[in-house]
């Protein structure tokens, strides 16, 4: 299996996540790039049989401005035997709590093998850690729609 990581962070806690998952699936001997998105060479997407996108949320709710594009892309390309996960950082400050997450799930749902999600609290914490664990474990047994 060869996996990617692609990620979006400003001040650090979704690279915190990212790092984290990154780890988890080394551990699990998982083939894993991570990726932030401006590295993100688009003609290389295809390589990867598991893709995990990271995002923090910006605006009212919304995808940061770098992130549209891999959106778009997985959208209108066809990506229905890539299972994927999608994780991110929020503030509850906000009224769309992880907003972004929501949003890449609902597209990922419709045109991935989406295995799971992760939403956290600003700056991970421990407990958050040991979640990772549970998302690595269902990257690997993604749901069967029948
Ligand atoms: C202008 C602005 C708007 C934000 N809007 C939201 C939001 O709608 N929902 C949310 O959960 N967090 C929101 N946040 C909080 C960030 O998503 C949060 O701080 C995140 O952990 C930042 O991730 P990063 O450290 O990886 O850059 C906003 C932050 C800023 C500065």
């Amino acid at each position: 299996m060869k996996a990617a990581i692609i990620y979006s962070s400003i001040t650090g806690n979704t690279v915190t996540l990212a790092e984290a998952i990154e780890l988890e699936m080394r551990q699990n001997k998982i083939d894993v790039d991570l990726i932030p998105i401006n590295e993100l060479d688009y003609q290389q997407l295809s390589c990867y049989d598991t893709i995990v996108i990271g995002t923090y949320t910006w605006g009212n709710g919304d995808i940061p401005p770098e992130m549209d594009e891999l959106f778009f892309t997985i959208e209108t390309r066809d990506f229905q035997n890539v299972t994927t996960g999608v994780f991110g950082t929020g503030d509850s400050f906000y009224p769309y709590f992880c907003g972004a997450v929501d949003l890449f799930r609902d597209m990922l749902y419709v045109h991935t093998n989406l295995a799971v999600t992760l939403k956290v609290e600003l700056l991970p914490q421990s407990e958050d850690l040991a979640k990772v664990k549970t998302f690595c474990q269902r990257l690997v047994t993604p749901l069967v729609t029948v």
